[in-house]
């Protein structure tokens, strides 16, 4: 990626970037995504000051820095997230380093040649970057992004300021300085958003999944079948071109398929062999029950998770319940699910019947497209059987 995209703004008069921080500022506050957020900061921030390079640092929970982004036009990798999500590489904040330095201080440093600072300063840069890559570091803004509550929950650290005509090696101005520690600002709220909707994402996942449990638990002999449906419904999803908002909702969405069946009388739930009539009828009622214990939630996974409970055994061709909807009818979540949960079900050994081999399974999927299932659903589903067989080994 060449640096071309960091000139413009470096240019423009003080009341368009005026305009333009304000408009990066609600871009950024929408931005629920952490990671695209943060490369979103860093960027931005390069943006405003056309600077070659720069890192973005998190504060941790634990009070470290963690090195989250790192962007660099002049070296092949333009952006690199540091470590991943389970093995991040972070440092000690001291203030001899000088990233560490402006957590510790809060205050900006904007130095003119990194090479040249001071004995005195009491905080020095680390030259192995430099002298792993070839890269030269010179001039360098680092900025301490501040929350509203004035708790430091980051640092971005621009290097290498570019002449927006020559493209030559400048320090950054004080101009440039204002406008990223407001920018800096602006990215501390939209962080710590973008945390709080993760928080409250994961919280309602675990909720969901120990709800999903509760079900399964009595339904003695499904193991793990309530994960693997979540799996093989995202999966689909995924091949079927469907947005990623709707794939993260149905994974969470499918587990709660059968939570109707936490009114079925274990006689009926866990009765080896065939059901009577009566008790059969009784069974099918836990798709109107799961769709009426899940109704009337504005969160939008539980608003997936009741259609599904109400549709997962609508049938194709009309013939299912409890509404005998026919073809598109029935829900795309609904069709999706009615797959990956038959298909599991057909794998798996259970007090009425014992497990089929995969080849089985797929047979039946086969014969049942266009009369118990969508043709579309089983055709997708077919185009990943790869997938689908590592989800089965991993969650078996
Ligand atoms: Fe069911
Ligand atoms: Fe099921």
């Amino acid at each position: 990626m060449s640096g071309d995209f960091v000139v413009s703004l470096a240019e423009s008069d003080p009341s368009e970037k005026f305009r333009r921080l304000i408009e990066v500022g609600l871009a950024l506050t929408s931005e629920s995504d952490l990671s695209t957020l943060l490369g979103r900061i860093l960027l931005e921030a390069r943006r405003f000051t056309c600077a070659d390079a720069g890192t973005l640092y998190l504060v941790t929970k634990d009070g470290r820095l963690q090195f989250s982004v790192v962007q660099n036009d002049s070296l092949d990798h333009s952006e690199v997230l540091v470590g991943n999500g389970s093995s991040p590489v972070t440092m000690e904040i001291s203030p001899t380093s000088i990233a560490g330095c402006v957590t510790v201080t809060g205050s900006t440093l904007n130095i003119p040649d990194v090479y040249e600072i001071p004995g005195t300063c009491g905080f020095h840069f680390d030259r192995s970057f430099d002298l792993k890559s070839g890269y030269r570091s010179r001039s360098m803004l680092v900025v301490p992004m501040k929350n509203p509550k004035g708790k430091i929950v980051g640092v971005i650290q621009l290097i290498n300021a570019r002449c927006p005509g020559s493209g030559k090696d400048t320090a950054f101005s004080s101009d440039q300085e204002e406008l990223v520690l407001c920018l800096a600002s602006q990215a501390a709220v939209a962080l710590d958003n973008a945390r709080l909707t993760g928080d409250l994402r994961r919280s309602y996942a675990e909720a969901i999944h120990h709800l999903a449990k509760a079900a399964e638990y009595r339904d003695k002999d499904t193991g793990r079948h309530i994960e693997r449906v979540g799996r093989y419904a995202a999966a689909i999803a995924g091949a079927m071109g469907l947005p990623q908002d709707y794939i993260s909702d149905l994974l969470l969405a499918a587990t709660l398929h059968d939570i109707g069946k936490l009114s079925i009388p274990d006689c009926i739930l866990q009765k080896p062999g065939k059901l009577t009539s009566d008790e059969y009828r009784e069974m099918k009622c836990h798709a109107s029950l799961g769709g009426e214990i899940l109704a009337g939630s504005e969160n939008p996974v539980l608003r997936l998770a009741s259609e599904i409970a109400l549709s997962h055994h609508e049938h194709w061709d009309g013939s299912g319940y409890p509404h005998g909807l026919k073809g598109d009818e029935i829900p795309v979540s609904g069709q999706i699910c009615a797959v990956a949960d038959v298909f599991d079900a057909l794998c798996s050994a259970r007090c009425y019947k014992s497990a089929f081999g995969m080849q089985e399974s797929c047979e039946i999927l086969k014969q049942e497209s266009g009369r118990h299932f969508s043709p579309a659903v089983v055709d997708v589903f077919f185009r990943i059987k790869d997938r689908i067989s590592e989800i089965r080994e991993e969650f078996a």
